[in-house]
């Protein structure tokens, strides 16, 4: 029921739901899509909330053009002439974001990174243009399932959590983006994918190294990303905080407190903290306080993917 075909009256349509902070499955030329509003913190949230994915990773940014992509991060060097080579298609750039972006924290993921692409598939194209938005959309699959090539794949898995699935018939590649970083030298393959290491090296000269592989390299891409570690000493499931702590509060009933207080959400709404929490975490860090005491957060829901960023944030570090 979910399922519409992509034409252009269910693709402005679908523009207008992205907009409005909702939801939309679409085709790519890798995978499908589940596509939000890469500005609005509560339309990200929902992303993680319908895939049920227990950890915040950084997602990608889907962008229509190239002054699009210039307006979210420093698309220079070799990183544009490789978005030059290969855009619109299946390479995801993990570049600087630009302050003033707009992109939301939990998009992020706290980075002052973006991993940004421009997809090939007109119908991901026309939703991007109708919306006036970047979208951040990873595969529209629950967490543990494998990627959708077709419109009935996201029905089976997220049919009652979308607005809306434009249907584009069968995906070209079956196979996510490959994702890159690009440094002085070389390229640091992030996610093997579409675009083969040697088209990397034939476009560029330089060498692909494999972030995956060898020594204690992390075991999953998504670890790759340093994740944004604040300064301040971070306990968490606090009900009495410390004077000269600042506190992260949660929900309507917080302690009196004397330090910076920030609550991810007084009506106890795990999207909305789910959106604010990167944010609070940066804010407090910067108030400079020593420490940060954060209250109790259920874990339901995306409560377990908010506790885990919490947990990770307080486990003490080697540097
Ligand atoms: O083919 C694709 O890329 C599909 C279709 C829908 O476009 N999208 C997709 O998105 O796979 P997503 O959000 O699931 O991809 C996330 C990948 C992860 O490997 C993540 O670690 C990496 O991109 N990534 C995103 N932002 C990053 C960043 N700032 N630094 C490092 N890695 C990043
Ligand atoms: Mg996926």
């Amino acid at each position: 029921m979910a399922i519409v075909p992509a034409r252009d009256a269910n693709v402005r349509a679908a523009g207008a739901l992205i907009r409005a902070g909702g939801l939309v499955a679409f085709p790519t030329e890798t995978v499908y899509g589940l596509g939000a509003d890469a500005t609005q913190g509560e339309a990200v949230a929902r992303i993680f909330a319908a895939k049920g994915r227990p950890r915040f990773n950084p997602l990608i940014v889907h962008v229509a053009h190239f002054e699009q992509a210039d307006s979210l991060a420093d698309l220079s060097g070799m990183a544009r002439g490789l978005a030059q080579r290969f855009w619109p298609g299946p390479l995801s750039l993990v570049l600087p974001r630009r302050a003033g972006s707009g992109l939301s924290d939990l998009v992020t993921a706290g980075l002052d990174t973006v991993a940004l692409r421009m997809p090939a598939h007109p119908v991901a194209l026309g939703l991007i243009a109708a919306s006036q938005r970047p979208l951040a959309a990873p595969s529209a699959n629950r967490s543990g399932h494998v990627s959708p090539t077709c419109a009935a794949h996201v029905e089976g898995d997220l049919g009652d959590k979308v607005a809306m699935i434009l249907d584009g018939g069968d995906t070209r590649h079956g196979l996510e983006s490959t994702v890159v970083r690009v440094l002085d030298r070389q390229i640091m393959l992030l996610r093997a994918g579409a675009i083969t290491a040697a088209q990397l090296t034939e476009a560029t000269g330089k060498p692909v190294v494999r972030a995956l592989e060898g020594g204690n390299a992390p075991s999953s891409p998504g670890q790759l990303a340093s994740h944004y570690a604040p300064r301040a000493r971070v306990r968490i499931n606090v009900t009495a905080p410390e004077p000269g702590e600042a506190l992260i509060a949660f929900g309507p009933s917080v302690p009196r407190h004397d330090g910076p207080v920030d609550n991810l959400s007084a009506k106890g709404d795990l999207i909305e903290a789910a959106a604010r929490l990167f944010g609070a975490l940066r804010r407090l860090d910067q108030s400079g306080a020593p420490g940060i005491a954060v209250m109790p957060i259920p874990s339901d829901g995306l409560g377990e993917a908010i506790n885990d960023r919490l947990r990770r944030a307080a486990a003490p570090r080697s540097s």
